[in-house]
């Protein structure tokens, strides 16, 4: 419940939410990165906190400044965001993967800056793959009451890949949403469709990404009050 007086439905429960984009080093001046401004995670670590939760938020890269009363753990790289999202989530009751993991790494990392040849063509990069976080958190849970929660930005049969990822990843909720003008990277606004491991599809208008957050962690709500708080 959240009428005025009652007890916040997230109180006593502890969330990690991660947020924005890993860069992968290629060099000490460059990276592999992505677009993902870290809006949504920030929205959702706002929100939750508004919720009555004690909240950590494992930000990659937005720049943006700490939410007050979150706690914020800041990473650079996919294997850096894994280390902090598994070790918050061990005593968690949620953990929301909002944040863009890079799929690939530089296989290797050079210790100098790598520098042109003259009448030389470039290397190419080779790459490898990143560990699946979100994967690996659904398959191997720390608490077996916990919720974990995945983001999709999808183009095409959004729904239908959408679907096969929420199976694929093994996660309780999926959010997906489609990629396109206007929408998701920088933006204010989000609409999406949160997927549910149990079938339950739940619209969310075009609107701000507060809106959104809101619903994820009424969604996540629903499924903790049905396990005791
Ligand atoms: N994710 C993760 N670790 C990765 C890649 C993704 O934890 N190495 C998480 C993201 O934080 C997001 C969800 O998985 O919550 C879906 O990310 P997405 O990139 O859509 O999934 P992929 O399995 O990488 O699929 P694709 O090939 O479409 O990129
Ligand atoms: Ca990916």
């Amino acid at each position: 419940a959240r009428g005025a007086g009652a007890r916040p439905d997230l109180a006593g429960r502890h969330v990690v939410v991660s947020a924005g984009g890993t860069r992968e080093p290629l060099d000490p001046v460059r990276y592999l990165g992505n677009r993902s401004s870290g809006k949504q995670g920030y929205a959702l670590a706002r929100t939750a906190a508004a919720r009555g939760a004690r909240v950590t938020l494992i930000e990659a890269n937005t720049g943006l400044p700490d939410p007050a009363g979150v706690d914020v753990v800041h990473v650079g790289t996919a294997v850096q965001l894994r280390e902090a999202v598994l070790k918050a989530a061990a005593d968690a009751d949620a953990v929301v993967m909002a944040a863009a993991v890079a799929d690939f790494r530089p296989a290797a990392y050079a210790e100098g800056k790598i520098k042109k040849k003259d009448g030389q063509e470039p290397a190419p990069v080779a790459l490898v793959r990143n560990p699946d976080i979100l994967a690996e958190i659904s398959a191997e849970r720390a608490r077996p009451e916990q919720v974990v929660v995945g983001f999709a930005a999808e183009t095409d049969d959004v729904l239908a890949h959408g679907r096969d990822k929420l199976r694929r990843k093994g996660c309780d909720l999926l959010v997906v949403n489609e990629v396109g003008e206007r929408k998701t990277f920088g933006s204010e606004e989000n609409e999406a469709v949160v997927l549910a491991a149990d079938g339950v599809e739940t619209p969310v208008p075009y609107g701000p990404k507060e809106a959104l957050a809101e619903t994820v962690w009424d969604l996540v709500a629903g499924r903790l009050t049905t396990t005791a708080g």
